[in-house]
């Protein structure tokens, strides 16, 4: 059994925290413990735990009221947990057709059970994927600078074409955000027009298509490019 599998079978939650912190950092430039906590839903003393317990093992690193960071064992395990997770998202909405908005909570239960080998083999079957089926960039994917750079749609204009491109892993984590974009179809790939960009929503329409209210909320966590 490799270190990294029995690090996830003794201590299921770290993929959890590893995968967050790395996400977090690529989003924001740095993770601190209170926006870890809200990332994942738990309290801040769940969080002050668990990193050290992290730091014991060598996977973070965090001087008292500091900034964590994922030491290179850490980075390395939270890559190779995101690429599963990202794996299983396809497998699930493309192969089996499970529902897109049902897929990553699905997919972070079932990371922390396959092997390395099956993880290359999906890779393989599946086409060696750059995003997920969210649009989130593999971690090293080529079009990852790009995708994270992308505006986020609530600073759209009024007036203005866009092509969705993400939503982003922390939106995926907002209970209504994937249903909501399941609805109305507003995921990777659909175009629409601005028809109003107000401080409590953006409404979209696409091309002879109804209106759709997105909520500020949901709103800044959807990246797009204007088309
Ligand atoms: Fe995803």
């Amino acid at each position: 059994m490799s270190t990294d599998t029995k690090i996830l079978k003794t201590f299921p939650a770290a993929a959890e925290y590893l995968s967050s912190i790395h996400l977090i950092c690529r989003d924001y430039g740095f993770a601190a413990n209170h926006r870890l906590a809200a990332w994942m839903g738990v309290s801040t003393s769940a969080v002050t735990q668990a990193l050290g317990r992290l730091k014991k093992q060598g996977l973070v690193d965090q001087e008292r009221y500091e900034h964590v960071l994922l030491t290179d064992a850490g980075r390395s395990l939270a890559v190779k947990v995101l690429k599963r997770h990202f794996l299983l998202e396809h497998l699930l909405v493309k192969t089996l057709d499970f529902p897109w908005d049902k897929s990553d909570d699905e997919a972070k239960v079932l990371q922390n059970q396959i092997s390395d080998d099956l993880a290359d083999h999906l890779d393989a079957k599946l086409g060696h994927p750059q995003t997920c089926p969210h649009g989130n960039p593999m971690p090293g994917a080529a079009n990852e600078a790009k995708l994270l750079a992308a505006p986020r749609l609530s600073r759209a204009l009024a007036g203005e074409s866009v092509l969705i491109l993400r939503i982003t892993e922390e939106g995926e984590g907002i209970p209504e955000m994937l249903p909501f974009c399941q609805t109305h179809g507003v995921k990777p790939g659909a175009k629409f027009t601005v028809k109003h960009a107000g401080p409590e929503q953006i409404v979209l329409a696409a091309k002879n298509g109804p209106e759709i209210a997105v909520p500020f909320k949901l709103a800044t966590h959807i990246g797009y490019e204007a088309s």
